[in-house]
């Protein structure tokens, strides 16, 4: 007998619980719990474990565990390779997430081409379009490998019959909302549906050996069973983001069983697909002038360093309270500079609303661009552009001092690269190169004569 069970997932964080709550007691969201059932089987024996006592299993020495061989396939696409740890493991099972439109599909079709270019057997599962349309993608991305297959389902069962029959080398799934379980209760894209389907997917590609990218949609309101309650099942958890107007984006790991997280990727949208962005410096800063407001900062991802535009907006505040609106880093972090700011500087910040940006759409929580934004909220308040061919690098601290900042010389050399003349850097840092373009500053109340001298 069958009887069925009611739990409850925190679509933000994946908790389950037998009980409703307006508020996960693991990441604070509120109404963020969706019901889920499923179908189990009725004990048998009373609650009791019934271990047959075989005498054949046993456990072993760790120190005498062969290891797996690691080896890697590297796809020949250096940004996605990058992220991802350095190519792909067999085995591994990825989740690629992001809002739909971002171009997820376009990215594993483009991907599953190049690793089928090197002759292996690469098949993409599609439960959301149909044969015509990822036809037209194919042709618009111009894919060329005889080896690159297609199967269009929304059913789990018939997913894994093709997958244990065709003995694919490579899958992509797309997307893990789109197919379900023809047996259990929940139309595909429900929380039970989505967590059941990525277990058998992840088990299978466990046992044929086989990699697996699994594409899942993410909503800004978090409305469908999106992958966060999926991220614990799989190995790697790769974002895909990125404004839909701006043609740039960024592939993010936030999970990696099998390399760091702090790699990104950078990718251009075209008429033809995506293209890899090898040099992003070049694609985050202009080359003119920069008008009052806007100043560059260096940012380090992983293992790549890369010069930003930082902007600013300060305006006098029309209604009772300012605006504070910050896109591309955390609005506490603005709060904290802003109020810095007025302590040290006497600016009057409280009676202005400040927006700040970062150019190109992306996110960072790198410290050192702090200088550089409080070098575009000072130029923009007094309506002054900064100096040209100069680069502001400096964590604030709460007292007005500007720390050190992690690889300097990196940021430094990424900035000399590209002709930069003034870098404005902390008094502390240790620098060992460039030298004679080296600007020292050690508390925010000398800023003055280095912005406009
Ligand atoms: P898509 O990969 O379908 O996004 P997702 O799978 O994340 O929902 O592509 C999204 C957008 O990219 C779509 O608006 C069309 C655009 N696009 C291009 O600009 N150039 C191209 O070559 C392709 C294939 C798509
Ligand atoms: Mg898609």
């Amino acid at each position: 007998m069958s009887s069925n069970i009611t739990t409850y997932f925190c679509k933000e964080c994946g908790y389950e619980t037998p009980k409703w709550a307006g508020k996960c007691p693991v990441c604070d969201a509120w109404d963020s719990f969706k019901e889920s059932t499923s179908v189990t089987g009725k004990k048998k024996s009373g609650g009791k474990l019934n271990v047959p006592l075989l005498h054949q299993l046993a456990s072993e020495p760790i120190k005498t565990i062969e290891p797996q061989s690691n080896e890697r396939l590297l796809t020949g696409n250096k940004e996605f390779d990058r992220v991802i740890g350095g190519g792909i493991i067999n085995g591994m099972v990825c989740l690629i997430g992001g809002e739909p439109g971002i171009g997820k599909s376009t990215l594993m079709l483009q991907i599953a081409d190049e690793i089928a270019q090197k002759g292996w057997k690469v098949l993409y599962i599609s439960g959301e379009e149909s044969r015509d349309q990822i036809k037209q993608r194919s042709d618009r991305v111009k894919t060329k490998s005889d080896s690159l297959f297609l199967f269009c389902s929304n059913s789990v069962e018939h997913i894994i019959d093709v997958i244990s029959k065709d003995e694919p080398d490579l899958v992509v799934v797309d997307s893990i909302q789109s197919i379900g379980i023809d047996e259990q209760s929940g139309s595909p894209g429900s929380v039970s549906q989505v967590r059941e389907s990525t277990i058998l997917l992840t088990q299978l590609a466990k046992r044929q050996n086989i990699p697996m990218f699994i594409i899942g949609h993410v909503t800004k309101e978090g409305l469908v069973a999106g992958p966060k309650i999926i991220e614990h099942l799989v190995d790697t958890v790769l974002y895909f983001e990125g404004d839909n107007y701006n043609q740039l984006k960024i592939l993010k790991t936030t999970k990696n069983r099998f390399g760091s997280t702090n790699e990104i990727g950078v990718f251009e949208m075209g008429a033809d697909g995506l293209t890899e962005v090898l040099n992003p410096s070049r694609l985050f800063i202009r080359d003119e002038d920069l008008s009052a407001g806007s100043a560059i900062g260096c940012v380090i991802e992983g293992t790549r360093s890369f010069l930003i535009e930082v902007q600013a907006l300060v305006t006098p505040a029309v209604y009772g309270n300012a605006q504070r609106i910050a896109l591309g880093i955390d609005h506490k972090k603005l709060s904290l500079m802003l109020a810095i700011i007025e302590k040290k500087l006497s600016l009057k910040i409280r009676e202005n609303d400040v927006f700040v940006n970062l150019v190109g759409g992306l996110k960072v929580s790198d410290p050192a661009l702090d200088l550089a934004f409080i070098a575009a909220i000072i130029s923009s308040y007094e309506n002054q552009p900064l100096p040209p061919k100069t680069i502001f690098l400096g964590e604030i601290g709460l007292n007005g001092e500007i720390r050190p900042v992690s690889n300097i010389d990196k940021r430094i050399k990424e900035a000399t690269k590209l002709g930069y003349e003034r870098i404005v850097v902390p008094e502390k840092s240790k620098v060992t190169v460039a030298k004679n373009k080296i600007k020292r500053i050690d508390y925010l109340n000398k800023i003055y004569p280095i912005l406009f001298s």
